[in-house]
């Protein structure tokens, strides 16, 4: 979603910015702008609709110089993406410029207050109400810009995070936040600010996260200084930023989404790595074991969580009821969190986010915190708001993810919860040492069998080309590879915008049968399992009816190799490690027939990567 970058220092702004906001790239955006302050103190605001390339094409005759500005890539809510709506906005007279993540949700009301004090409103976004009225506090209380943001966001009701910057103000940008995250990098007679680390890594590994309800005075001349709302001065938490430059680039790969696919075998290591013991006989979680009592006396987990996090928390259900016999419930956390759902003290709730800033899940986990649940987080981006949101947690730890389709993260999630898993069983004496030690083995020898499945990279991309002019497709699974299927076919949705749905194979015949024809291709994970016989006789009745038949088997298979019309031979699993590797030849599965397609892999149309609004 939107993404914000500013600079003061001694630097000229405009390459930073530039390059800050293609790094933001991969949140998915619609339309690019920046302001800058220039030597003269006058205020420079370029904007327009496309990408990062169409605003440095659009500034090229234009006046860029500056030591201090903010920019921002707009993923349009109010108002469609165009010139006139892209951010930064600026006031009325011209003096000051704001650029906003999040919704202002009672913009309306103050747009009227505003029309009636004579302010004239250019676009069709909430943002510029809130630059309109920092102005007018301004001129009316006669005070500083950041007495005018502080006291203009206590009118203001909803999520933003902010940048402003004024005219004749060459050192200083005030920042604020609440239910938007925010960084501030630390550099020597220079400060760095954005919607996430990623812009500011290559200049600070020094880094303070903004909290909710805080204003930052950023001046160059100056330490940091953040104050809540209500003025209480805050102490600056200063972190150590763990990213590194090459984790953000493609290095080599086409598009990040393949890096990704191909990372795999790495990201679990360092999933897995000093977790589990080299003879498997053990696994350490710190945060669940810190907290076992809880976990333990829990009446039942609830996990919420969106997209792709959902399907990995399917699995997490079924691998915590499977060993551990506590109930479990997986929730949207966008249902969940208006639903008015029964939590109790006692409950553990466990929310699921890569980004670690989807709204919808910090609006659960908030809404869970109020009824007195224990929050436990699975998220990657250290220091994210839902990591900081939560009483303790796990990270995936498998680097920072790029590509919007979620790849790399999925497996990290599973691979967590499976740990999660083996961590209670233990403890509540609910797994036998055989069934623990073959399991945590099974994550150890999990990279060389990803390793394995990423060889079959040219097959796959060979079979894509048939699939490419598909107008639909149906994903098929069983028990642990249910959720594996309907992740396959939100890759291929995403991505390629072929429509595609999944479903537990048991259940076409309930209705979606009809949709077989010779027209339609359907994936199925056929691998060994309690249910392999009732899986086969599935595919059966898809055969019957003249569907294309492409199956993900176990190496060896011979019994759906002579039903199937393409088979994906995958290397064998204990069976609850299972959707962790026959989700990878369907993410590569989709990759290509996006690629084929001439999609934007990485950042496809209308998608962000963290969805930061509801
Ligand atoms: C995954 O491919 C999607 N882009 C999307 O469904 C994503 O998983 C969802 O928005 C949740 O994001 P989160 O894990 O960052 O909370």
């Amino acid at each position: 979603m939107c993404g914000i970058v500013g600079y003061v220092g001694y630097r000229e702004a405009y390459p930073i910015l530039i390059k800050g906001l293609h790094r933001l790239e991969y949140r998915g955006y619609d339309s690019a702008g920046l302001a800058l302050v220039n030597g003269a103190g006058e205020l420079n605001v370029h904007k327009c609709r496309g990408k990062v390339a169409d605003l440095e094409r659009f500034t090229e005759a234009k006046d860029i110089s500056g030591h201090i500005g903010i920019a921002h890539t707009r993923w349009a809510t109010h108002g469609a993406p165009n010139d006139v709506n892209a951010h930064p906005h600026y006031s009325e007279s011209g003096s000051i410029a704001l650029i906003h993540n999040g919704i202002i949700e009672n913009y309306s009301v103050l747009k009227d207050a505003l029309i009636q004090n004579g302010y004239t409103f250019k676009s069709s976004t909430d943002t510029e109400v809130l630059v309109q009225l920092i102005e007018y506090v301004k001129a009316t209380n006669h005070c500083s810009l950041f007495e005018a943001v502080q006291s203009a966001l206590k009118q203001v009701v909803g999520a933003y995070a902010i940048a402003v910057v004024e005219k004749g103000n060459q050192d200083e940008i005030i920042a604020a936040r609440k239910s938007s995250p925010m960084v501030i990098g630390i550099g020597e007679g220079e400060y760095f600010l954005a919607s996430d680390a990623t812009p500011i890594v290559e200049y600070t590994d020094r880094v303070v996260y903004v909290n909710d309800g805080e204003i930052a005075v950023i001046n160059r001349n100056q330490p940091l200084k953040v104050v809540s709302f209500d003025n209480v001065e805050s102490q600056i938490d200063i972190r150590k930023l763990e990213m590194s430059i090459s984790q953000l680039e493609k290095g080599g790969y086409p598009h990040f989404m393949l890096k990704e696919i191909h990372e795999q075998p790495r990201t679990i290591v360092d999933c897995i790595r000093g977790r589990i013991s080299p003879n498997g006989d053990d696994v350490v979680l710190s945060g669940v074991i810190a907290n076992k009592d809880k976990f333990l006396q829990a009446r039942r987990i609830i996990f919420v969580a969106c997209g792709t996090s959902w399907h990995a928390a399917l699995i997490g259900e079924h691998l915590i009821e499977d060993m551990c016999r506590i109930p479990v419930e997986v929730e949207y956390a966008s249902e969940f969190r208006y639903r008015n759902p029964v939590i109790e003290p006692g409950d553990v709730v466990v929310a699921v986010s890569q980004s670690g800033e989807t709204a919808d899940t910090l609006a659960a986990v908030e809404l869970a915190r109020a009824q007195g649940a224990f929050i436990f987080g699975i998220c990657n981006v250290v220091g994210s708001s839902i990591a900081r949101a939560t009483d303790s947690g796990a990270y995936i730890h498998v680097g920072p993810e790029i590509g919007v389709a979620s790849t790399k993260a999925f497996t990290g999630q599973v691979t967590v919860m499976t740990m999660i898993a083996l961590t209670l069983a233990k403890e509540k004496g609910t797994i036998s040492s055989e069934r623990f030690a073959e399991v945590a083995r099974g994550l150890l020898e999990l990279p060389a069998k990803l390793e394995k499945v990423l060889g079959l990279d040219e097959e796959i991309r060979d079979l894509s080309k048939i699939f490419t002019y598909a107008r639909n497709f149906i994903y098929l699974g069983r028990g642990y590879n249910y959720p594996a299927a309907l992740e396959g076919a939100l890759k291929l949705k995403e991505i390629s915008y072929i429509h595609a749905e999944g479903y537990p194979a048991a259940e076409m015949k309930h209705g979606p049968i009809a949709l077989i024809d010779s027209e339609m291709p359907v994936v199925v994970i056929a691998t060994p399992d309690n249910i392999y016989e009732k899986t086969v006789s599935n595919i059966q009745e898809i055969k019957a009816r003249g569907g294309k038949i492409i199956a993900v088997v176990a190496e060896g298979d011979t019994v759906v190799r002579g039903i199937a019309d393409y088979c994906i031979e995958v290397p064998v699993a204990v069976e609850c490690l299972m959707p962790l590797v026959a989700s990878v030849p369907l993410q590569l599965l989709a990759y290509y027939i996006a690629v084929n397609k001439g999609r934007d892999v990485d950042q496809p149309r209308n998608l962000a990567k963290s969805v930061t609004v509801e």
